[in-house]
């Protein structure tokens, strides 16, 4: 969580924060690991007939290996298996993820303007959707 997030728009969440949502019921937590070592991770969420992939992140070092793709179609056939008829997900209009969610089947349902609070101003977030099933 530390090494992959660029701390300049508070996108990380601290440990508090986990363990809050990990002790609810329907969060689930994906690890991708090259030889037993965690090297990226999905953090996930189920309600009703939606998933949201709440958290995607990889280690500098182990990235543009399809990592993040890997645990992307892990998520989407797990939310799948819970009744998710969707998969949902909420990024910062200009993080370069966005050529990867779009790659993986996702498309822009809405747009929350200045959410994110950045270096050089304030930034959209860009909700995302990738329908299941
Ligand atoms: C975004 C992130 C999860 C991508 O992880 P990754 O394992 O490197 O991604 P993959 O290797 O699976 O990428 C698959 C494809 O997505 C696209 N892609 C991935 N990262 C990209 C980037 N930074 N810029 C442009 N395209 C990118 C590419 O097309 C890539 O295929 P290619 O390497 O053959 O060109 C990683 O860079 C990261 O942890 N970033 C910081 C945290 C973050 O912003 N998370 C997303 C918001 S929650």
């Amino acid at each position: 969580m530390t090494s992959a997030f660029d701390p300049a728009y508070g996108e990380a969440w601290n440990q508090g924060q986990c363990l809050g949502i990990l002790s609810l019921p329907d969060t689930w937590l994906t690890f991708a690991q090259v030889e037993e070592v965690a090297v990226g991770f999905a953090l996930n969420r189920f309600l009703v007939e939606e998933a949201e992939l709440l958290l995607l992140a990889v280690a500098p070092e182990q990235r543009r290996q399809g990592v993040a793709r890997a645990l992307i179609e892990r998520t989407a056939a797990d939310a799948e298996r819970r009744g998710a008829r969707r998969l949902l997900l909420e990024v910062r209009a200009d993080n370069e993820a966005i050529d990867l969610y779009r790659q993986a089947q996702f498309a822009e349902i809405g747009r929350r303007r200045d959410y994110y609070r950045g270096p050089s101003g304030l930034r959209d977030a860009i909700t995302l959707a990738r329908p299941l099933g």
